[in-house]
């Protein structure tokens, strides 16, 4: 008889001596992995089913293991289950449950696996659901934005580059903006299932297995399109972290910017657009005060999102194959941006619900800081056949003589613009209004009320489509 182990019941064979608390302390995972349970005991169901059909264990050995993990799953489900620092992870703390439940048969569920695989499946399993779950809330989000859109396709807004006014654009236009960003993302999100959605279980420790699996059976019985091909990258490859939370940090760069533009928008001096009281906190010492709390929390989500980006890019680097214990440090970085990225597109998604859109003052900004400059100019070329260049150096100077009067470049009179230029008509102000601005940028992709009415058609029948 070979005496029981010292230290770890799963590996502790060929040691005299347990582990140190600190080593305990520094290789532990289960307090982070716990999160992958239900993974955890459906690949293993999956595991234990394909060894039956495959005669590598019995069927009866199978449906004891099936039952096992079934009273673990209620146990973990309901909180009854207890779980132990000494026993590391996530999949020694089910394996030694289920010995507990149902004997000897427990031990033969390892057979053909290893950890290694085990929890490359595990984490595959459960980043593909995230990245599902974001690409469906990020439709929701879009639904949001393209009936603003159609509610503001007409309201006006001053367009900024450098946050100096620019040109007049609509609102409408200015949140279909933000539609394709996070189409940008869902497709991002889409294209990383797709290549993370092959299976590596049965890759064993790293060289595969002498026993006679059926990979191809267990990839889809847990969904995946087809097992992994290669068993040292099966265990070593997290790219699929890499991809999720690479598309997880572009996607919070967008809501961050986003973000920005709601706090300047919202401030008195802008005063642009109201956000909810549901989603406005206020000041304990200055009771005016109405703050865009989650606009600024979501700008600052995208900070650790990022983080965490980097932080497991660098885990990653410089690790030979195969499997490293480096790479337990893979989850809680994708734990964290999966948590605060699903909290940042509800947060932006309730906050664009309920937003307020004050036309007036956007109207008000939008004709100021001669924003229509732009048109003046543009006259010029079409109507007098001025080369662009001279049309712009004219037109500089109209808005250096209107800068000068404290007025506006329409409020100019013929006089004053033909002083500048002799073939200027009267027909020159037919252009010079931000609506006439607007509705005249109807090139493809331009701010027309138009164009975005057309935008919003497009992008409803895409969403259509996908329902
Ligand atoms: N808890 C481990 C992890 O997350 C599981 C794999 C352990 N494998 C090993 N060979 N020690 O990476």
């Amino acid at each position: 008889m070979v005496k029981k182990p010292a230290g770890n019941q799963m590996w502790g064979g060929r040691f005299s001596a347990r582990p140190d608390a600190i080593m305990e302390a520094i290789n532990a995972s289960i307090g982070y992995d716990k999160k992958l349970y239900a993974q955890d005991i459906e690949g293993s169901k999956a595991h234990a089913a394909m060894l039956a059909d495959q005669g590598i264990i019995t069927k009866s050995d199978a449906k004891k293991i099936m039952q096992g993990l079934d009273t673990i799953s209620s146990e973990i489900g309901e909180g009854t289950f207890e779980f132990s620092t000494a026993l590391e992870d996530i999949h020694m703390n089910v394996e030694a449950r289920l010995k507990d439940l149902i004997g000897e048969p427990a031990g033969r569920l390892h057979t053909a696996r290893s950890r290694n695989d085990q929890v490359a499946t595990d984490f595959r399993l459960w980043v593909k659901a995230q990245a599902l779950h974001v690409h469906a809330i990020l439709g929701e989000l879009i639904d949001v934005f393209v009936d603003l859109a159609e509610k503001h396709a007409d309201t006006v807004m001053p367009g900024f580059t450098h946050l100096q006014t620019a040109q007049p654009v609509t609102f409408g236009h200015h949140m279909m903006a933000y539609v394709e960003m996070f189409a940008r993302d869902r497709s991002r999100a889409a294209d990383a299932v797709e290549r993370m959605n092959e299976c590596p279980l049965g890759a064993a420790a790293l060289a595969g297995t002498g026993f006679a699996i059926d990979r191809k059976a267990t990839a889809k019985a847990l969904g995946f399109r087809e097992p992994t091909r290669n068993s040292l990258d099966s265990v070593s490859d997290r790219d699929f972290a890499l991809d999720y939370l690479s598309l997880a940090a572009i996607c919070a760069g967008h809501l961050s910017r986003l973000a920005e533009e709601l706090v300047i928008w919202s401030t008195p001096q802008f005063s642009f657009v109201r956000l909810t009281d549901q989603f406005s906190t206020g000041s304990s010492i200055m009771p005016q005060k109405r703050n865009p709390d989650a606009a600024e929390l979501i700008r600052a989500k995208t900070g650790r999102i990022n983080g965490d980006l980097i932080a497991l890019l660098t885990v990653m680097k410089g690790l030979p194959l195969a499997y490293s214990k480096d790479m337990q440090e893979d989850k809680e970085a994708v734990f964290d941006a999966a948590d605060n990225l699903e909290l940042a597109i509800l947060a932006m998604t309730g906050m664009m619900k309920g937003i307020t859109v004050n036309a007036a003052s956007m109207a008000k900004a939008a004709g100021s800081g001669f924003s229509i400059a732009t048109d003046l100019a543009d006259w010029l070329v079409r109507e007098t056949n001025l080369p662009f260049r001279e049309a712009h150096h004219v037109t500089g100077a109209a808005v250096a003589m209107a800068e000068k009067k404290g007025c506006g470049l329409e409020e100019l009179s013929l006089d004053d613009l033909q002083g500048l230029h002799p073939s200027i008509t009267k027909e020159v102000f037919s252009v010079l209004s931000v609506e006439k601005s607007v509705a005249s940028r109807k090139s493809f992709g331009g701010t027309a009320p138009a164009n975005v009415r057309r935008q919003v058609k497009y992008w409803r029948s895409r969403r259509a489509k996908e329902k």
